[in-house]
């Protein structure tokens, strides 16, 4: 059959679509490449999911609990936090549609940052909402812009604190400041997939029983490393979390998933261990790269945001990076066509990265 032959159409806000572009991740005719383009973390999970997987796969027959009654316990317990205000997703990207899903509709607004992570624009799409963005400072989120951007049919803002993918971030104090500055009836997600990266940083939590609109996301893709078990969590007002659990699909998050995510939670030591290791690579890495001349800001993540002279340069470096073995995030449909995002791998990674690149900019006109 001809694709001229369907006469089956979407809905008419899915026509134009734009398709998530997620990392790559191979390099045709190359073995043994060093992935740097998805914020991974590559020293992988802690020791109890390596040791316990093989024992808790023998029960994949098994459908998991629907209910996801362990690990929101676990969260609850690790966060001090009730477990009736949690909800559970395959990643937080399902969470973050989710709430689209079951709190926009057509005509409503959906405020990101310019910079933001790609999904919100995607997500409140889907949800057949006005995506509506607006300009950060220095690649980094304004309390001021988000608040002159609020119209009467803002529904919800998505804020990344810190941001993937420019690292940057906001203080607490200022996104209390917009808490109290939005009307109660707009709901922003602040989205801490990453704020385990950060010292002393609960990602807005103790702040979701000051505020009934504000939701909070989390991911077991990050720090924790179980990207490949698409785990993460929300929590909030248990009006919000109520409609997610009656939209979400029953068996959303596998049983392994479930088990390994609340294994991994439990583990605090190895939550500090990977932040802090993660803080003296990229620190060191960010030095010296900026002793070629490259500018980077400030991450608070475990990747960087490398700010090149053009596009076409950007390029290149990308390409002579492929060559040499290293996958980095082009970053061009996060309108930041001048820059390359990189993942921190280990010391020796990174040691090996930073030579390739002094070897690039010894060859090449400097940034
Ligand atoms: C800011 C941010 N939020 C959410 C996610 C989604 O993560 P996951 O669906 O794996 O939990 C990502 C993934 O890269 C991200 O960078």
């Amino acid at each position: 059959m001809k694709n001229s032959d369907i006469n089956i159409r979407p809905l008419s806000h899915f026509y134009n679509m734009p398709l998530y572009e997620s990392g790559e991740s191979v390099i045709r005719g190359k073995e043994n490449v060093v992935k740097l383009s998805a914020n991974e973390n590559m020293n992988g999970p802690c020791n109890e999911v390596l040791n316990q997987f093989a024992y808790y796969s023998k029960n994949i027959f098994e459908y998991p609990d629907s209910n996801h009654f362990a690990l929101r316990r676990k969260i609850g317990e690790i966060h001090d936090i009730d477990p009736n205000r949690l909800i559970c997703g395959a990643g937080s990207d399902e969470i973050i549609q989710l709430l689209c899903r079951c709190f926009c509709e057509k005509n409503d607004e959906v405020i990101y940052t310019e910079h933001g992570f790609l999904m919100y624009k995607l997500s409140a799409l889907a949800a057949g909402a006005k995506p509506i963005e607006v300009k950060e400072r220095n690649r980094t989120a304004s309390v001021e812009n988000i608040c002159a951007a609020i119209t009467a049919k803002t529904k919800m803002i998505f804020l990344a604190n810190p941001n993937n993918p420019t690292g940057t971030m906001i203080s607490e104090t200022e996104v209390e400041e917009l808490l109290r500055k939005i009307p109660d009836n707009i709901l922003l997600v602040l989205d801490g997939a990453y704020s385990e990266y950060v010292d002393s940083c609960d990602g807005g939590i103790s702040l979701v029983n000051k505020y009934g609109n504000l939701f909070v996301t989390r991911t077991f893709s990050k720090i924790f490393g179980l990207g490949g078990l698409r785990v993460g969590w929300g929590y909030g007002a248990r009006e919000i979390t109520d409609v997610l659990n009656s939209v979400r699909s029953p068996f959303n998050v596998s049983s392994l998933g479930l088990k390994m995510a609340e294994l991994s939670i439990a583990d605090v030591n190895f939550v500090n261990e990977q932040r802090e290791l993660n803080r003296v690579n990229r620190e060191a890495l960010r030095n010296k790269l900026l002793g070629l001349g490259l500018k980077i800001d400030q991450s608070f993540a475990n990747f960087l945001l490398l700010r090149f002279l053009s596009e076409e340069q950007a390029n290149t470096i990308d390409l002579f990076l492929k060559k040499k073995g290293f996958i980095l995030r082009k970053v061009g449909s996060y309108g930041l066509p001048k820059c390359l995002r990189l993942s921190i791998g280990n010391e020796e990674i990174c040691e090996k990265l930073y030579l390739t690149l002094a070897e690039y900019f010894k060859k090449n006109e400097r940034v």
